[in-house]
């Protein structure tokens, strides 16, 4: 059984408004989904990993601990899923070397160590398992030409080089709770592994199924 990997943006899953009826409908989904594919999860930080990113600067720790911070939140995040799939793991792994080798139909996990956001966890567990697919659900339609919650002019790029990611981003971490669609690292093993990567908007669950299923999506997609 074939392996695909989704990194999910804390944001998505958990909005201001408590949305049960979201995280019902995800759970089919991704139940559904693992009868066909051994699913992978890593959950991000959200607007609570920010918050407290934000706390911590203003009381000038540094940035390790400040991503160490980050890392717990992600990891709480992904608690609250993995206990409500009921078919994955119940403890939170700490490196995906750990999460590759759980004999569970879905891998639920956080971030892992400081210098990288969970875009980057989600490219290294897509390398490690050799997943067919690496997706990234995150709180927007796509990679945008520039930010489209601050630019009403953006346009989507339906299709964009790995090139052209990196000549822009650069394939550094830039700092804590910088809320950019992919993290510099995260490119370089998407790069360097040729990972067929994707980024779909997560709240849109139709949209998530048809990366899933290999449908045309609305999205965008990496070109290796
Ligand atoms: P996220 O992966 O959620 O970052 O991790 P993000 O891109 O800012 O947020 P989303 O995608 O909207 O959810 C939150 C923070 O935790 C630290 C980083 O500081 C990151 O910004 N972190 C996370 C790490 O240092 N290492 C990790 O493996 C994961």
């Amino acid at each position: 059984m074939k392996a695909i990997v989704i990194s999910i943006g804390g944001s998505v899953l958990f909005s201001e408004d408590i949305d049960i009826s979201f995280f019902n409908q995800l759970i089919v989904l991704l139940k559904k989904s693992s009868k066909k594919n051994k699913i992978f999860i890593v959950v991000g930080g959200g607007k609570t990993a920010r918050t407290y990113i934000k706390l911590g600067r203003e009381l000038n720790f540094n940035e390790k601990t400040l991503d160490e911070i980050g890392i717990k939140i992600t990891r709480i995040n992904a608690e609250i899923l993995a206990r409500i799939l009921k078919i994955s793991n119940k403890d939170i792994p700490f490196t995906t070397k750990e999460a590759k080798d759980i004999d569970k139909p879905i891998v639920v996990m956080g971030g892992t160590t400081p210098g990288h956001s969970t875009d980057m966890v989600g490219a290294e567990l897509a390398e490690k398992t050799h997943a067919d697919k690496y997706i990234i659900a995150t709180n927007v339609d796509g990679i945008y030409d520039k930010d489209p919650n601050k630019y009403s002019d953006a346009k989507k790029l339906i299709k964009v080089s790995i090139k052209k990611l990196i000549e822009k981003y650069g394939a550094n971490w830039s700092s804590a709770g910088k809320n950019i669609v992919i993290d510099g690292p995260a490119l370089e093993i998407i790069q360097r592994a040729k990972i067929p990567t994707f980024v779909v908007n997560g709240k849109k669950l139709d949209q998530l199924e048809k990366v899933i299923t290999n449908q045309k999506f609305n999205g965008s997609t990496i070109k290796l």
